[in-house]
C-alpha cells in the first residue's frame, strides 16, 4: 500500500505527465501550422511517450493499491517565436521534469519505499535520455540557424520518427 504522501506525489506527477502531452501536441501544431511535417511528426511520437510516461505512474499507482485523482490539466503555451525557440522550450521543459522526478525519488528515499524508488529508476534513466535529445536537436537548430535548406533536411530527417 501507497502513502498518502507518495500516493498524492505520484498522482501530482501523473497531472504533469499529463501536460507534458498536451505541451508537445501543442509544439506539433506549431511546426504543422509552419508547414515542417517532420518536426511536427517527431512531437506528436513525443507528445504519446509522455502519455505512457502517466500512464506508467497511473497503472503504478493501481498495482500498490491506491487512489488515482486526475486534476484539471493546465493550458499548454502555444505561441512559438521560431524552430529552434520551440526546443529551447523541450528543454527547459524536460529540466523542469528531471527536477520533479529527482524530488519523488528524494521523498521516497525519506518514506522508505522501496518499491517507489526501483519504479522511479526508469524514469530518472529517461529523463537523461530526453534531456539529451532534445538538447542535441537544439543544438543542430541553433547552428542551421537561418538557412530554410538546412532546416528542411532536418525535417526530412526527424520525420524519420514520426513514421516509426
Ligand atoms: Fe515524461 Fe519528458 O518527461
Amino acid at each position: 500500500m501507497l502513502s498518502k504522501t507518495i500516493q498524492d506525489a505520484i498522482n501530482d506527477q501523473i497531472n504533469k505527465e499529463l501536460y507534458s502531452s498536451y505541451l508537445y501536441l501543442s509544439m506539433a501544431s506549431y511546426y504543422a501550422e509552419s508547414n515542417l511535417s517532420g518536426f511536427a511528426g517527431w512531437m506528436r511520437v513525443q507528445s504519446s511517450e509522455e502519455y505512457a510516461h502517466a500512464m506508467k505512474f497511473y497503472g503504478y499507482v493501481i498495482d500498490r493499491n491506491g487512489h488515482v485523482e486526475l486534476e484539471a490539466i493546465e493550458k499548454p503555451h502555444a505561441k512559438f517565436k521560431s524552430p529552434a525557440d520551440v526546443f529551447r522550450q523541450v528543454l527547459e521543459h524536460e529540466q523542469k521534469v528531471t527536477g520533479m522526478i529527482t524530488k519523488l525519488y528524494e521523498l521516497s528515499v525519506k518514506e522508505k519505499d522501496y518499491p517507489t524508488q526501483i519504479m522511479l529508476e526508469w524514469f530518472i534513466t529517461e529523463q537523461s535520455e530526453e534531456e539529451k535529445s532534445a538538447g542535441d536537436i537544439l543544438e543542430q537548430l541553433k547552428m542551421i540557424g537561418d538557412s530554410p535548406v538546412s532546416l528542411i533536411m532536418m525535417d526530412r530527417q526527424l520525420a524519420a520518427r514520426g513514421n516509426k
